[in-house]
């Protein structure tokens, strides 16, 4: 009897092998009539088999890893909205700021129905963002590192980089599939403006321009202290920042090298918010911003570094072969050009958050622009002249590659 159930449980998963493509998009129905074709006498035994297989076996091992990492992908439009809607109500910063709160003074507070308020946190508490605290009436709070990352309070937070997604990169983004046929930054479509890149078009408004740069300024918060504190700019007199941005990073570093003077080359639009910054860290001793295109402008001839932080992964391979030449030109012996940046395994497998900014560069930015690997700008260093190159690999998938005029 043993031997004969083995023999059937053997067979019932290979059979549950081949219809595994059934089973794990729900269809019980078809993998039961295949069961039941094939044994037509087993059927009280079979559905108990089958349900211990399917339930203990099949759905832990193999289903569920996988919709682990499916459903995310799946529910992502939701799950994001969600956390979006919770950032626009500054949710996570009035729980930071109260503790814990009830459904109701939560749904008072947000000033809506606490039907609705419940919809929002269900969704927030099983993602993890809030934790729930099950009595009479149940109580939320901030999981602790929500606290650091979507507080209002916390300096490490990430807010911005959440609207930044939602008003500007979400509907753009719907677009990914004609981008990919045409090569052409198709959702560009949803901003208005003149010109061809999402850079172009944000000059033209300048809230979604104040979104953007306090967005890269949050994600560049904490990798950009990694390059301040790891890379070495004791040698570097004269520094310019190529597409600068609000000036953090030049700040930055200047608060760690007293010796050293920067400037940033940007465009005029991020100028006036880059000087804000400047004076307000009263580093005008010593920081300045330049304005200028870094394809059609020149650049300056009294510089020792060039940096190109979060910059070059913007263009095409052409576009950067030309950038880099330009800075070699441009750069006196000794001089060093240093990009720094997320960049690709040069196997080609990730990280995630290099992948996420292929679609994001084709789709909205430029159409062009592309995570490289180290591998990539190590190559067109040394095509361009540049020696003694180094690879940095710093936290959060970042990477210094830099390179010096002999
Ligand atoms: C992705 S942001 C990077 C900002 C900053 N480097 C950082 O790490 O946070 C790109 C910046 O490049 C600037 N930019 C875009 N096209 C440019 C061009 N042709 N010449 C100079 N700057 C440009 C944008 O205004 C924006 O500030």
């Amino acid at each position: 009897m043993k031997i004969a159930i083995q023999g059937a449980l053997s067979r019932i998963s290979e059979t549950l092998s081949e219809t595994l493509g059934h089973s794990v998009v729900g269809r019980q129905d078809a993998l039961d009539e295949f069961l039941r074709e094939r044994w037509p006498k087993l059927s009280p035994l079979k559905s108990r088999l089958q349900l211990l297989m399917v339930r203990n076996v099949l759905e832990p091992l193999v289903i569920q890893p996988y919709q682990r990492r499916m459903l995310p992908v799946l529910f992502g439009p939701i799950y994001f909205q969600a956390l979006s809607a919770a950032v626009r109500f500054d949710l996570f910063t009035l729980l930071d700021q109260r503790g814990e709160l009830t459904l109701s003074e939560i749904a008072e507070a947000l000033e809506i129905d606490p039907k609705e308020a419940r919809v929002l946190l269900d969704v927030l508490v099983t993602l993890g963002f809030i934790q729930k605290r099950p009595s009479e009436e149940a109580s939320y709070y901030n999981h602790w590192l929500t606290k650091w990352y979507l507080s209002e309070n916390s300096p490490l937070n990430i807010k911005a980089v959440v609207d930044w997604y939602h008003y500007i990169c979400y509907k753009p983004m719907y677009h990914f599939f004609e981008a990919l046929k045409t090569g052409q930054n198709e959702g560009l479509v949803e901003i208005d403006g003149e010109g061809d890149t999402l850079y172009q078009r944000l000059t033209q408004h300048p809230e979604l321009e104040r979104i953007f740069q306090k967005a890269m300024e949050q994600i560049s918060t904490s990798a950009n202290r990694s390059l301040a504190s790891y890379v070495d700019f004791s040698q570097v007199r004269s520094l310019v920042d190529v597409g600068g941005g609000n000036a953090s990073n030049i700040i930055a570093i200047a608060q760690r090298n007293p010796h050293l003077r920067a400037r940033i080359f940007d465009s005029p639009s991020v100028e006036k918010l880059a000087q804000e910054n400047i004076q307000k860290a009263h580093l005008q001793d010593r920081l300045s911003t330049l304005r200028g295109d870094c394809f059609k402008d020149p650049y300056p001839q009294d510089a020792d570094c060039f940096l190109y932080c979060h910059f070059l992964d913007i263009w095409s391979e052409e576009q950067n072969k030309f950038l880099i030449n330009k800075t070699y030109q441009a750069l006196p012996a000794g001089g060093q050009i240093i990009i720094f940046d997320i960049m690709q395994r040069d196997d080609g497998k990730g990280p995630l958050t290099a992948v996420a900014g292929h679609p994001y560069f084709l789709t909205l930015a430029t159409g062009q622009g592309f995570i490289y690997s180290a591998q990539e700008y190590e190559s067109w260093l040394t095509e361009a002249g540049f020696t003694q190159i180094q690879r940095l690999h710093l936290p959060q998938d970042h990477i210094a590659v830099i390179g010096h005029k002999a």
